[in-house]
């Protein structure tokens, strides 16, 4: 599969995405990011409700007020693996051959198995070719009084070549001094470049941002990844893509993204999402067809696609 600037601008597969990489040319990807399942062992999943005032109704809002909820629909996947690393290995192998000879990866994960990822990594890119572990540290939710509450992802950067990668310096976001009392007010006023902990707000579950997707992550920090470490006209590859993040920030900053999920819901969410951009979508219908589809229509048609794939 010829993957480089076929598009003009993005492409939305519903596959599981090793038959997808292992038909893509080695060295057509500019920079991927994957943010695979974390193996919790349960079921990731949302519900998405809509609230309405009524006096008679089952929650109390601000100042008293009654409001009705209604349940839209639930979406999730199962986040099973037994053998985590097993999985992930040949993908990550695949990744190493389809990056470019100047190009990045970025692999989010848990902090249980970010010790064993980081093992794998280094050896099918080479110690060498690991740059960063960032940090991403967010405060949201419940913290625990037995532990310090883990409020953190790990995200591990490698180079394809460590002597020549893009890094664009200049188009780094600039965050708050901690103490700009310290430093003058022109300086204060600029702000400072991040290090590698980064500090972002989770997606908020009440903010414009969601899409319902469960494990959504920030818009920020994968546009901070793609602005930094792609260069325009490039190509941005997610292949665990869930609800499109990557290929939002890609889009949005003129890059083109290939997203690969193997969940009907999350290709809905991703078509959706990206229509302004007329993704074309390979393996299930296109955004005005999904729209009129039933999710056992859809279930189907990811099926028939599945089988087709497998012949
Ligand atoms: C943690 S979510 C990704 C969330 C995404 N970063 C976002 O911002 O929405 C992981 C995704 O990997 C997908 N996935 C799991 N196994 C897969 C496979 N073998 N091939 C393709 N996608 C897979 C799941 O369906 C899920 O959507």
């Amino acid at each position: 599969m010829t993957t480089r600037h076929t598009h003009p601008c993005g492409r939305i597969i519903l596959s599981d995405n090793l038959p997808v990489l292992k038909a893509m040319d080695a060295g057509s990807v500019d920079l991927i990011y994957i943010d695979p399942p974390f193996n919790t062992g349960r079921t990731q999943s949302r519900t998405r409700i809509r609230v309405e005032r009524d006096e008679d109704g089952d929650r109390t809002g601000f100042q008293g007020i009654r409001y009705r909820t209604e349940v839209l629909g639930r979406s999730g996947y199962a986040d099973t693996h037994t053998d985590y690393l097993a999985f992930l290995e040949p993908r990550l192998r695949e990744a190493h051959r389809i990056l470019a000879p100047n190009g990045s990866f970025f692999l989010h994960i848990d902090y249980r198995e970010a010790h064993y990822c980081k093992v794998l990594l280094d050896d099918i890119f080479g110690r060498a070719s690991f740059m960063n572990e960032i940090i991403w540290a967010y405060d949201y939710g419940g913290r625990s009084k037995r532990k310090w509450p883990a409020k953190h992802d790990t995200i591990f950067w490698y180079a394809r070549d460590p002597r020549a990668y893009t890094f664009n310096f200049d188009e780094m976001d600039r965050i708050p001094y901690m103490a700009p009392g310290l430093v003058g007010k022109e300086k204060a006023a600029r702000g400072k470049t991040p290090t590698d902990v980064w500090w972002h707000t989770i997606v908020s579950p009440t903010g414009g941002e969601k899409t319902g997707y469960p494990t959504q992550k920030p818009l920020g920090v994968l546009k901070r990844i793609v602005k930094v470490h792609s260069n325009q006209g490039d190509t941005v590859l997610d292949f665990f893509a869930g609800s499109g993040t990557t290929g939002k920030a890609a889009a949005r900053n003129g890059r083109h993204f290939i997203l690969v999920d193997s969940n009907a819901e999350a290709a809905r969410v991703m078509a959706g999402r990206l229509a302004r951009f007329a993704p074309e979508c390979i393996g299930f219908p296109a955004k005005a067809d999904l729209e009129r589809l039933t999710d056992t229509q859809l279930t189907l048609a990811y099926t028939e696609h599945r089988g087709h794939h497998d012949e």
